[in-house]
């Protein structure tokens, strides 16, 4: 009874701020709503009826994009979002504007902070620093040819281990899981090595901290800042996760500092070249710490490994839904392997594998909305129209994606669409056809100074994971069974799991029914 009576009043309480919440965001809004008046409006532009549109927007985002596209192309367009209003560039010019904006105008770190509640979910201990992505884009990016080796041998252990192949029988596979521990598992090989790469353990946490930080973000988004401290104190279960890492990466830690102090000035030639190291070397103050330095670890692995085992599902889907480019696939990865053997090299010659990722991600990719910035003071666009501080801005992905002025057949999956775009380039220009290279008309990772800095590396990843599946297995779509529609929610597209409900978003867990069937070729 007790229990209840305190149920009630929680629930009141947290009702009412959420109402206030609400009131305080509406007024803010309907005084932007006026200075936004040159900017049409996709949905109700009255504020409390922009609410309504602002569900749409959850539930029907692609489409409402589309419609905006369409009818303002070459102009802006904007909906209406939670807290304001979000202001969509239609042409490559106004894309540009957007990416040569200095950060002190259009801030990308705002809307990051916002919607992934950084200072309480990612919680860095130096929250202004973000050395990573430099990290990220210098070292992850040049892949050693030593390191390439190691990528390519943990990925046929992890095959193996996920795939259980018996020969000649047909076996299912969770298309979706699968690439989430094959992914974990190949990319922390470079992140932290083997063993700790393969620690089922160590996977698990470093898949289910994104989830979480995901979870803990969407509650924390409807509390006003002075009570997010206290929430995250009472309900966090972060802290815990943040602690495990430590634990996970502290004997590796300590042992690379001992041997740093020993070494004093002198250079470590033959050390550890991984991104612990990175990470350790280029880290300040309080980053340096084992407890600096393991957060970051996890913040690396959040923006690594979802996205690029959604992608790849993506890939595999694509692959089991059009059969027919299997064969020519396999064929050019065997004759590549054969003269080049699984090298850099050798990846750099798939054209069409890298062409058959990069297309997937053109019509699947993950997000349908990227570029988002928030103004932090008024702005102008190239076209004159000014908007007012506090505007998000975004450029609406999707709809660029599926724009017969930019693609021909633009809703046709044409796998070797950019393989043969790169062929009938001349000399160096064919190279902008390539998965990892962003352009106005290639959003995926994001354009600009801000673009996915671990672009490369994903591609790459991508690209030997495909060459392997395809040479070393047949594969199916089950009988009867269709590829599963992606899940769509407010600006993010996922892809599933087959015959899955809600568990879908959580990773490892085994038993789920599976759409294809794969067996050793
Ligand atoms: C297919 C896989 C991936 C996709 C689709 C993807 C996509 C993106 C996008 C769209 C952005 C935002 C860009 C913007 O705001 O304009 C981003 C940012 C970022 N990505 Fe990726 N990403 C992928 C893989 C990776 C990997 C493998 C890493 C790390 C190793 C990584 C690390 C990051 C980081 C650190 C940022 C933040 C950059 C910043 O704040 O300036 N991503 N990614
Ligand atoms: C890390 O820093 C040490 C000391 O400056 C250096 O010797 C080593 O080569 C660096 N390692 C990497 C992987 O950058």
């Amino acid at each position: 009874m007790v229990g209840e009576a305190l149920l009630r009043t929680v629930t009141t309480f947290l009702a009412g701020i959420v109402f206030l919440v609400s009131l305080s965001i509406w007024f803010r809004n309907l005084k932007r709503n006026s200075q936004l008046r040159a900017v049409p409006t996709v949905g109700f532009s009255n504020s409390i009826l922009s609410y309504l549109s602002f569900l749409r927007f959850n539930l029907d985002g692609f489409r409402m994009l589309k419609e905006g596209y369409e009818k303002t192309k070459p102009g802006l367009f904007k909906i209406a979002t939670f807290r304001t209003w979000m202001v969509f560039s239609t042409s490559p010019e106004l894309i540009e504007d957007v990416r040569k904006a200095p950060d002190n105008v259009l801030s990308r770190r705002r809307p990051a902070e916002e919607v992934l509640q950084t200072d309480y979910t990612l919680n860095y201990l130096n929250k202004r620093d973000h050395y990573q992505g430099h990290v990220i884009l210098s070292q992850l990016t040049r892949i050693a040819s030593t390191t390439f080796e190691d990528i390519c041998e943990e990925l046929v252990l992890t095959l193996d281990d996920n795939i259980p192949t018996t020969g000649k029988e047909w076996v299912e596979v969770p298309a979706l899981e699968m690439t989430q521990r094959v992914i974990c598992r190949v990319t922390n090989r470079v992140f932290v090595g083997a063993p700790l790469c393969r620690n089922r353990d160590y996977q698990a946490l470093n898949l289910n901290f994104a989830i979480n930080v995901m979870k803990f973000a969407t509650v924390l988004r409807l509390f006003p800042d002075f009570l997010k401290p206290l929430v995250t104190r009472t309900i966090s279960n972060l802290p815990s996760q943040f602690q495990r890492e430590m634990e996970f990466i502290r004997p590796m830690y300590e042992e690379r500092l001992a041997k740093m102090e020993e070494l004093g000035d002198e250079k470590w030639d033959d050390g550890p070249n991984d991104m612990l190291m990175w990470l350790m070397n280029e880290s300040k103050g309080v980053e340096k710490s084992l407890e600096g330095v393991a957060r970051r670890m996890l913040g690396v692995n959040f923006a690594a490994i979802h996205t690029t085992s959604s992608t790849m599902t993506q890939v595999l889907y694509r692959l089991l839904a059009n059969p027919e480019y299997v064969e020519p696939l396999r064929r050019e990865v065997e004759a590549v392997v054969a003269e080049y053997g699984w090298t850099t090299d050798g990846m750099d010659k798939l054209h069409k594998i890298d062409s058959f990722v990069r297309e997937t991600q053109r019509l699947d990719g993950l997000g349908i909305v990227v570029l988002v910035r928030m103004a932090l003071r008024p702005f102008t666009f190239s076209n004159g129209i000014t908007i007012p501080a506090g505007t998000y801005v975004a450029a609406p992905v999707g709809a660029i994606h599926t724009d017969e002025e930019v693609y021909t057949n633009p809703d046709e999956f044409d796998g070797f669409r950019f393989a043969r775009l790169r062929e009938s380039s001349e000399g160096l220009a064919g190279s902008k056809h390539q998965a990892g290279v962003t352009s106005p008309a290639h959003l995926s990772f994001g354009h600009g100074r801000h673009a996915c800095p671990g672009r490369f590396f994903a591609a790459t990843e991508l690209k030997v994971i495909l060459a392997r599946i395809v040479t070393t297995y047949d594969l199916k779509l089950e009988e009867g069974k269709e590829i599963p529609r992606d899940l769509c929610f407010s600006s993010g597209r996922f892809p599933r799991e087959a015959k899955m409900g809600e568990e879908d978003m959580t990773p490892c867990d085994s038993g789920r029914g599976t759409a294809w069937k794969i067996k050793s070729t």
